[in-house]
């Protein structure tokens, strides 16, 4: 080929991967700042999968602000440290209305034009400064003790509602608020939980830890997000902020995520108002909320305010009491989690809190309940950790009776029997029995969960029955459950054992993902578990591969990596695997159902295809899901190790590079003919 059209072809290259990133960045704009995507996510995954192939063939071409380039590959030694412009002040708080009152007594002795108040919600996370140059994000900072803090910018930069590029060419800084969203919270708990560490006791730590990692691809995993509140900097614009109101509408205008939330009033009574509606709807926003931040509008009225050593007269916060309640701890009870921790529950006097009667809270783990010396009988604080799962704080020890019991934490499984173990460096006790009842119904209960394999119908009872009658020993043989079998059960109608039976059935079909959820892989959650089905496809290829193929995966870190090769290495594994195969369960990745249908077989595995041009009647993402479904792997660009380039009316230079490395090109109907269903 000669050198004329290659130096086109790299044009093309060129051009698309700048019109990838470009529409990646909107995407990611209309999905994490404003709430409303414009596209479905395997559309939105189709595109990611295109850059990341092109870059990868071209390394050349990769820019600096590619949405592929959100995680440093390298953990940093240390943070270097950051001195702030603008020192970070903190604010003054408010615990009642006649404080507010007489905030905005000292306002109006100070100003004496027409006071407005913004009124903003104060998110419980930590505080960041955020600088933009000509556009550009460039740093990141703590708020250290106000004069210094540390650099961040690679953790922040994992933070995909932060746009690397603004939508407009400025140099300004901002302040915000780095956070933990509330699911994020509860999904890392629940992780931390499952690997024997020890849990965040709420988002704010979990955020705070998070940005404390020197190492961005953890720091990645962590969903945190960030909302900015002020515009501390702002160099040569056209545009001159006259109110906080201006300066957080111009930082809307650029493309940073603003608390959507926030209100301007004309009165401190107003405010008090909005205050008292926040406290009693802040269990309904997405995250937490430890009070309201209300500040002067106008910025001439802000400067003659000034401040303090320490914090604005300009601001106040209204801080929410504290939701803790006191109750009985009427009993320690063990329960077996499925990946055989044994954690502690505590059974309590029902008491409301938050909105919710609660009788059972997290005692965490053993270490926990010795460290507090808490006893049965005593009388506990108990409070919501991010507000969503409750926990047991503490004894009141002056209000013992010594009647109390101290608590000793078993030494045996509580339901096999068999001794339990601490693993090196966690806090978890484990049960090392692999048959041990309880797990194995943990695991069949997580394997029919809605996020698993999602059978409707199988809920704990019905399980603990079939186990209890030897219908079941793992969940491969639920698929060999007959009618019979259900209508030996106490309890069970014929109506509901022909829906669990459709539902079990129906399951069959499930994508990869879901499959690979419900074996309960150590540290594969649901998010790594669709991360593994497209990147291997079928379950065949994933069992096989090495520690090497499966680091190589964006998001797969050593540790997972170790854990998936030792999970496919046990007897059990295969025991289970050879069950559900012969039930004919779904071993593929499937990217959509809808353009498969329920087609999907391996005559295509170890083939990597590419796509060009228009096909007749079927999509980019639609032939893409078909190759996938069949064993076939997809790549955004030719070379010479592509198998078959899928080409449609109008291919271009995806065609004439085809040719000029041999690989075989065929249409439409050739791709259909090669799936053997
Ligand atoms: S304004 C100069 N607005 O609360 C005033 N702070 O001690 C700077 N916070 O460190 C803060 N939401 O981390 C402001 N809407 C909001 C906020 C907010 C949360 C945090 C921030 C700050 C702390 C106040």
């Amino acid at each position: 080929m000669s050198s004329i059209s290659e130096s086109k072809i790299h044009l093309d290259v060129r051009e698309r991967v700048q019109t990838l990133c470009r529409d990646i960045a909107t995407h990611d704009y209309h999905y994490h700042v404003l709430d409303a995507p414009l596209i479905s996510d395997a559309e939105y995954d189709h595109l990611l999968r295109e850059l990341r192939a092109l870059e990868a063939e071209h390394p050349e071409l990769v820019l600096p602000s590619s949405p592929t380039q959100r995680v440093a590959p390298r953990p940093l030694a240390a943070f270097d440290t950051v001195g702030h412009r603008v020192p970070m002040l903190s604010l003054a708080n408010a615990f009642s209305r006649a404080e507010l009152e007489s905030f905005d007594r000292r306002v109006r002795e100070t100003y004496d034009g027409q006071v407005q108040y913004v009124v903003e919600l104060k998110i419980d996370g930590l505080a960041v400064a955020v600088r933009f140059e000509h556009g550009h994000f460039v740093q990141a900072a703590t708020r250290g003790d106000g004069e210094t803090g540390e650099d961040i910018t690679a953790n922040i930069r994992t933070i995909r509602s932060l746009p690397l590029t603004l939508r407009l060419p400025l140099t300004l800084e901002a302040r915000g608020e780095a956070y933990m969203p509330r699911v994020a919270f509860t999904k890392l708990n629940e992780e931390r939980a499952e690997q024997g560490l020890q849990v965040f006791a709420n988002p704010r730590n979990a955020a705070a830890g998070s940005l404390r990692q020197l190492d961005a691809r953890e720091a990645g995993k962590r969903n945190l997000d960030v909302v900015f509140y002020a515009l501390s900097e702002l160099e040569a614009a056209d545009t001159d902020p006259k109110s906080h109101e201006d300066a957080l509408s111009l930082l809307a205008r650029a493309g940073l995520k603003v608390s959507p939330l926030r209100q301007t009033v004309d009165s401190i009574d107003a405010a008090f108002n909005l205050c008292l509606e926040y406290q009693a709807k802040r269990h309904t926003l997405p995250y937490d909320i430890d009070g309201i931040v209300i500040k002067v509008n106008n910025f001439d009225a802000q400067r003659q305010l000034g401040a303090t050593a320490k914090s604005p007269r300009w601001a106040i916060a209204y801080k929410f009491p504290a939701e803790q309640v006191v109750t009985r701890l009427l009993n320690i009870e063990i329960t077996v989690g499925r990946t055989a921790t044994l954690n502690p529950t505590a059974v309590l006097e029902p008491v409301a809190i938050a909105g919710t009667l609660v009788s059972r809270a997290s005692l965490h783990n053993a270490e926990f309940i010795a460290g507090k010396d808490i006893r049965i009988g005593d009388l506990v604080y108990v409070a919501k950790a991010g507000e969503i799962i409750p926990e047991v704080l503490g004894p009141l020890v002056d209000r013992r009776t010594g009647a109390e019991k101290a608590f000793v934490y078993p030494a045996n499984c509580p339901e096999c029997g068999t001794p339990a173990v601490q693993r090196a460096g966690e806090v978890a006790w484990r049960c090392p029995n692999p048959a041990c009842a309880a797990l194995l119904r943990e695991r069949i209960i997580y394997f029919v969960s809605r996020e698993a394999m999602d059978i409707t119908g199988i809920g704990e009872a019905l399980v603990a029955n079939l186990l209890a009658h030897g219908l079941v020993q793992d969940a491969g043989d639920l698929y060999f459950l007959t009618r019979e079998d259900l209508l030996k059960l106490p309890r069970l109608q014929a109506k509901s054992a022909a829906k669990v039976l459709a539902a079990i059935d129906k399951s069959r079909g499930n994508s990869l993902e879901r499959l690979l959820t419900a074996l309960g892989i150590p540290l594969v959650g649901t998010k790594a578990a669709l991360t593994l089905a497209q990147g291997f496809g079928n379950l065949e290829q994933l069992g096989t591969a090495r520690y090497e193929d499966l680091v190589a995966i964006p998001d797969i870190g050593d540790k997972m990596a170790a854990s998936i090769t030792e999970f496919f290495a046990l007897p059990s594994t295969h025991t289970l695997l050879d069950k559900l195969k012969r039930a004919e369960v779904n071993f593929t990745y499937l990217v959509n159902l809808r353009f498969t249908g329920s087609h999907t077989g391996t005559s295509l595995a170890g083939l990597i295809f590419v796509i060009t041009g228009t096909l007749p009647g079927l999509s980019r993402e639609e032939a893409t899901g078909l190759i996938l479904a069949h064993g076939g792997t997809v790549s955004g660009s030719v070379s010479a190790r592509t198998n078959y380039l899928l080409a449609g009316e109008k291919a271009g230079e995806k065609l004439t590079k085809a040719q000029a490395l041999g690989v075989a090109v065929i249409s439409l109907s050739e791709l259909q003919a090669m799936l053997k269903h």
